[in-house]
């Protein structure tokens, strides 16, 4: 297991949720290890135990069996130095969009014209600049998505930890994000543990991409993406992108998706 700063080793993690009588594995046995400032993609059937798999990671569920590391500590609960973005809006309701994308530096005790400087560069980065005033109420479905997104990145954490969120953004949106996180990546220098169902966006996005098989969750195929970057998002029609898509598709087609 790696102790650097931005390490994420995932060791034997399963999962079993308990309802009542029924219990469900949701993840078997999951080991990987991410390092320092790589950006691994997840990839696996609805309902295989992706979003559960970062909820542990972040340290909001535990893992019935086996641990995750983040720069060599045990995760035990939610910490400063992993950052995320998950599908659900999870804005602070009776703040503004301004005081949602502050409020981890807030906590950090970073003074305010600090904070305001920082906050300004993301909501411009995520082109909301003009809403800066403006409650999550005010806001689209994809609008606070990219609130979610500007405050995971003021936070400036060792690792981000993304269940698909693009998903619910329109495809021109989608890749304005797509570029902004590549550019963070690049020059902020992070761990990225990206889920997405969207095959191009997996092979756009990482140097890695981790098939998940149907539930209980396991790792089927851990597949290396060596396209050099800057990848053009054109490189989608090039022949070695498509060999990788096609491994890919191959690697999904047994596994059931539950939502299907
Ligand atoms: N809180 C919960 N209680 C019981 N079962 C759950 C709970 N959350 C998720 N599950 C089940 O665990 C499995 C994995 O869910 P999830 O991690 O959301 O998968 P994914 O993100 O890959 O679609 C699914 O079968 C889902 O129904
Ligand atoms: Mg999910």
């Amino acid at each position: 297991m790696s102790k650097a700063k931005g390490s994420l080793s995932v060791n034997g993690v399963s999962l079993v949720y308990s309802a009542g009588e029924k219990s469900v594995l949701a993840l078997d046995g999951i080991s990987f290890e991410v390092r320092p400032n790589e950006f691994t993609v997840i990839v696996g059937p609805s309902g295989c135990g992706k979003s559960s798999l970062l909820y542990i990671a972040a340290g909001l569920t535990d893992a019935t069996s086996g641990h995750i590391h983040t720069g060599g500590q045990m995760v035990t609960g939610p910490g400063a130095d992993r950052g995320m973005v998950f599908q659900a809006y999870t804005l602070f309701p009776w703040l503004t969009v301004r005081n949602n994308v502050g409020y981890g530096l807030k906590r950090k005790g970073i003074a305010a014209a600090e904070r305001q400087k920082v906050v300004d560069y993301y909501l411009g980065e995520v082109g909301l600049a003009a809403f800066a005033d403006h409650y999550p109420k005010q806001l689209s479905g994809g609008m606070m998505q990219r609130v979610a997104i500007a405050r995971a990145l003021a936070n400036d954490p060792d690792i981000l930890l993304m269940d698909e969120p693009f998903g619910a953004l329109d495809s021109q949106t989608r890749h304005t994000m797509q570029r902004l996180l590549l550019r963070v990546w690049e020059h902020a220098q992070k761990t990225v543990a990206f889920v997405t169902h969207d095959i191009d966006e997996a092979i756009l996005l990482g140097d890695r991409v981790i098939v998940m098989t149907a539930r209980p969750g396991k790792v089927k195929a851990d597949i290396r993406i060596d396209i050099p970057r800057p990848r053009d998002p054109e490189i989608v029609l090039e022949p070695e992108f498509i060999a990788i898509k096609r491994r890919i598709i191959n690697e999904l087609r047994d596994e059931i998706d539950e939502t299907h």
